[in-house]
C-alpha cells in the first residue's frame, strides 16, 4: 500500500518515526504525554496503521474509531494486555508486538532491582543526600547477600530465562514455576521446577515474569506473602497487577517479606497508599526497557510489523494470527 496514513500514539526515536516516512505519511502525537481516551478515539480516525502504548487502551470502540480500513494496530511493547485481542480478529486487523529485543533489558533491570533492595541502595543514597552520613558505621544498612541463595522465577519465558541465565554468575539455584516444566532450559540453567506453593515457601527472592492475563491477576496476595520467608524480596519488572498491591504494602509493612523492588504498578502512575513511604521497597517508573539501544530495536519491529502488513506480507510478530488475512 503506497502512502498509507499511520498514527504513533507518542513519540518514539525519531529514527524509527523516519522509517515510516520514508515510504508513508505519518503523524505523531505532539504532546509529551500519553493521549486521553477522546484524543486517542479522534487520532486514530480513518488511518491505516497506528503504533501504540501499553497506556493505550485499544479495545471495540478504538478500533472501530479507526474504521474498516485499519491494517493493523502495533503495540512498542513486548506486553499487550491493553490490547482486545479478539476485537481486532473479529475486525480483520493484525495485532503485533516487540518480544525479544528487551529480554536482555528487561532482565537486568529485574536484577537493578534486586541488587537495590538486598543492599539498600535507594535508602542508603536517600540517607547521604539529606547530609546525614557520619561516617562509616559497623552497623549501617546491612542488607543480605546474593551469592548462593535460591532464586524463584515465576514464568521461565524468553524474560524469565534471561533472568535466571544471570543467576549462575552468582552461585545461585534457580527454582522456577511455569505453565509446563521446560526441561531444555532446565538443562541449560539447572533450573528446577516446582509448583507455586514450592516456589514461595523456597524463594529467598522472587522475581515475576509472567503475562498479565484474567488468571494471573493477583498471582500474589495476603495468602502467597504469608507463605513467603520474611527474609524474601519480591521483583515485580512484568505487570503491575500481578500482585494485589495492597496486599503488598501490609505484607512490607509487617515484615512478613523483607522488601520489594517494583518497576510496575497496579494502576500506574499511581502507587498504593503507604507504598512510597515504606523504606523497604525500591520504586521505579516502569523503566525495564528503556535503554537507548532497546528502545531503538522495539522501534523497528514496530516499524517493521507495520510495513510489513501494508505490503500485504506476514508481520514478523502477530498477538492474533487469526486476524491474518
Ligand atoms: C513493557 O512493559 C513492555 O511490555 O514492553
Ligand atoms: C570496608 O570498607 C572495609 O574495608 O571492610
Amino acid at each position: 500500500m503506497a502512502h498509507a496514513n499511520i498514527y504513533v500514539t507518542r513519540m518514539i526515536p525519531q529514527q524509527n518515526i523516519d522509517a515510516l516516512r520514508a515510504v508513508h505519511h505519518v503523524e505523531v502525537n505532539p504532546h509529551d504525554r500519553a493521549l486521553t481516551r477522546d484524543e486517542l478515539l479522534e487520532a486514530v480516525r480513518g488511518r491505516d496503521a497506528v503504533i501504540t502504548l501499553l497506556t493505550d487502551t485499544v479495545d471495540a470502540e478504538v478500533l472501530d474509531a479507526a474504521g474498516p480500513q485499519c491494517r493493523i494496530f502495533a503495540n512498542y511493547a513486548v506486553g499487550f494486555n491493553n490490547f482486545d485481542v479478539a476485537a481486532a480478529t473479529a475486525r480483520k486487523i493484525v495485532m503485533t508486538n516487540t518480544p525479544g529485543v528487551l529480554d536482555d533489558a528487561t532482565a537486568a533491570h529485574a536484577w537493578a532491582l534486586l541488587f537495590a533492595v538486598t543492599r539498600r541502595i535507594s535508602e542508603a543514597e536517600r540517607y547521604v543526600r539529606a547530609g546525614r552520613w557520619e561516617g562509616w558505621a559497623p552497623m549501617a544498612f546491612i542488607g543480605q547477600d546474593i551469592d548462593h541463595k535460591t532464586v524463584g522465577v515465576a514464568g521461565l519465558g524468553r524474560i524469565g530465562a534471561k533472568f535466571a541465565r544471570k543467576a549462575k554468575a552468582f552461585d545461585m539455584k534457580v527454582i522456577y514455576t511455569d505453565a509446563h516444566p521446560n526441561r531444555m532450559l532446565e538443562d541449560e540453567l539447572g533450573a528446577t521446577f516446582v509448583d507455586k506453593e514450592t516456589l514461595l515457601r523456597e524463594a529467598d527472592f522472587l522475581s515475576l515474569h509472567l503475562p498479565l492475563t484474567p488468571e494471573t491477576r493477583h498471582y500474589l496476595g495476603a495468602r502467597e506473602f504469608a507463605l513467603m520467608k520474611k527474609t524474601a524480596v519480591l521483583i515485580n519488572a512484568a505487570r503491575g497487577p500481578l500482585v494485589d498491591e495492597r496486599a503488598l504494602v501490609t505484607a512490607l509493612r509487617e515484615k512478613m517479606i523483607w522488601g520489594a523492588g517494583l518497576d510496575v504498578f497496579e494502576n500506574e502512575p499511581d502507587l498504593a497508599d503507604g507504598l512510597s513511604e515504606l523504606e523497604n521497597v525500591v520504586v521505579v517508573p516502569h523503566i525495564a526497557s528503556a535503554t537507548i539501544e532497546t528502545r531503538i530495536a522495539m522501534g523497528n519491529i514496530a516499524v517493521g510489523n507495520v510495513l510489513s502488513v501494508l505490503n500485504g506480507e506476514r508481520p514478523q510478530n502477530c498477538v492474533n494470527p487469526e486476524g491474518l488475512v
